[in-house]
């Protein structure tokens, strides 16, 4: 550990503090001596952004629980005091509120550029696992955030979503009164979701988070060629694609962090709202139990596996089919790593089938994503349904199509496109 240390902190305070904790080896193991791929592009920006949006959360959360009363007759002012009195409590709000959006905006890009590069391929499959956890996460997160605000889409949205597990035969109904700890959604509905919003989820989310970089440590990074940088080390072990992350990685993100910022400003001062998408316009009245609001749709990013929830039609007066369906559109992205067949990782050198059948499941998923904020009709459920098909395809034909691709030869070294 000591021969670790940088010569100009030798027996300095640092050499004090690495004699007692790994510091310096720490800073080394996953910055000054990481090496990343040299090519790292564009889609390398949301992982970083991902942690920042991850702190932005956590402070503004912080101060809005100052203020903040998780009860179902105060809840509603008390976001209204916080939004009118509260010193730049406005601020505090929208940037939480907007942080949501942005947060899933991040994520999905992450993801997609994991479905462009293969980066869930071996060996890199748990760091794949753990993100997935991280999305279980964060719906769960979101979900519960949004009831707190005590709003009519809150109240409503709420209600929809756990009514789902009375679908469930046998146990539904029980199981749904357990969830809520009433027969409505209610006071200790509410309380329960607040412990869950701002402790229980959150913990587990921080260990997942520092289990999937820890995984990706483990192995290092994939890059946009799909070559793996470890196989091919120069004489002191050090891969010949690879730059210490730290300082050109940090630079780079660092300019990602203030494109990003300038982005989330705009939103925040001008849009708060984001046009009806980030906050919706019924949850500016209070919730009230004896007023259906004639569309209840969930936040945009629930949007697409709602619209799926709604494809599937009832049999025998049971939504279950539709529950189900919802989940195996979640659960199957676990399994992506065994689906995925393809001895090459990249889309650079894949064939014209995973290209052309990535792009069309990009065009289905912002389509379903649409389809899930309209009100229902005959025509758009017809679409959903066949969206539903296509994205269920994608993934349970995959280990078909991926072995049947006719791939191109990958390169030995990264290269500089
Ligand atoms: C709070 C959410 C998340 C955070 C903070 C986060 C953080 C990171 C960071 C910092 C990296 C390294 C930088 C980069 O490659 O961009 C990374 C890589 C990666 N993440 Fe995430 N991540 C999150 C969610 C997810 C999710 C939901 C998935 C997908 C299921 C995922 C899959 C991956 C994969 C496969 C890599 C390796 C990429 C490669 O080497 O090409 N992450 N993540």
């Amino acid at each position: 550990m000591a021969a670790e240390r940088t010569d100009k902190w030798q027996g300095g305070i640092l050499g004090w503090i690495d004699d007692r904790f790994p510091l310096s080896s720490m800073w080394n193991e996953h910055l000054a001596k990481y090496y990343a791929p040299k090519n790292f592009n564009f889609w390398y920006y949301f992982g970083s952004l991902a942690l920042m949006v991850l702190v932005i959360q956590i402070v503004s959360g912080i101060f809005l629980t100052m203020n903040y009363k998780p009860d179902a007759e105060r809840a509603f002012a008390s976001v209204e005091y916080i939004m009118r009195d509260v010193d730049w409590g406005w601020l505090i709000r929208y940037i939480h509120s907007t942080g949501a959006s942005a947060f899933f905006i991040v994520v999905y890009l992450h993801m997609f550029r994991g479905l462009l590069y293969g980066s869930y391929q071996k060996p890199r499959e748990l760091i794949w696992l753990f993100g997935i956890g991280i999305f279980l996460c964060l719906m769960g997160e979101a979900f519960f955030g949004y009831l707190l605000p005590w709003g009519q889409m809150s109240f409503w949205g709420a209600q929809v979503i756990v009514n789902l597990f009375a679908a469930i035969p046998i146990i539904g109904e029980d199981l749904s009164v357990w969830i809520r700890g009433d027969y409505v959604i209610a006071d200790a509905t509410l309380n329960r979701f607040f412990a869950f919003h701002v402790v229980a989820v959150p913990l587990v989310l921080i260990g997942l988070i520092a289990a999937h970089i820890l995984a990706l440590h483990e192995v290092g990074s994939n890059n946009p060629d799909g070559v793996e940088i470890k196989k091919n080390k120069d004489a002191n072990g050090i891969p010949k694609d690879g730059i210490p992350f730290h300082p050109y990685y940090t630079v780079k993100d660092i300019v990602g962090v203030v494109v990003f910022l300038i982005f989330f400003s705009i939103v925040v001062f001008f849009i708060p709202d984001g046009g009806g998408f980030f906050l919706e316009s019924p949850n500016f009245e209070p919730a009230d139990p004896l007023k259906t609001p004639p569309h209840i749709a969930p936040v945009w990013y629930f949007t697409p596996f709602y619209a799926i929830l709604r494809a599937v039609p009832s049999f025998a007066g049971t939504q279950v089919w539709g529950v189900i369906a919802m989940g195996v559109a979640v659960v199957v992205l676990f399994f992506l790593p065994w689906l995925d067949r393809s001895p090459v990782k990249s889309i650079r050198y894949r064939g014209p089938i995973y290209k052309a059948a990535l792009a069309l499941f990009v065009v289905d998923f912002l389509v379903l994503g649409y389809l899930g904020t309209q009100p229902v009709s005959a025509g758009k459920t017809f679409m959903a349904q066949i969206g539903t098909i296509y994205y269920m395809a994608f993934f349970f034909l995959m280990p078909i199509y991926t072995k049947m691709d006719a791939c191109k030869p990958v390169p030995e070294r990264v290269t500089s496109k």
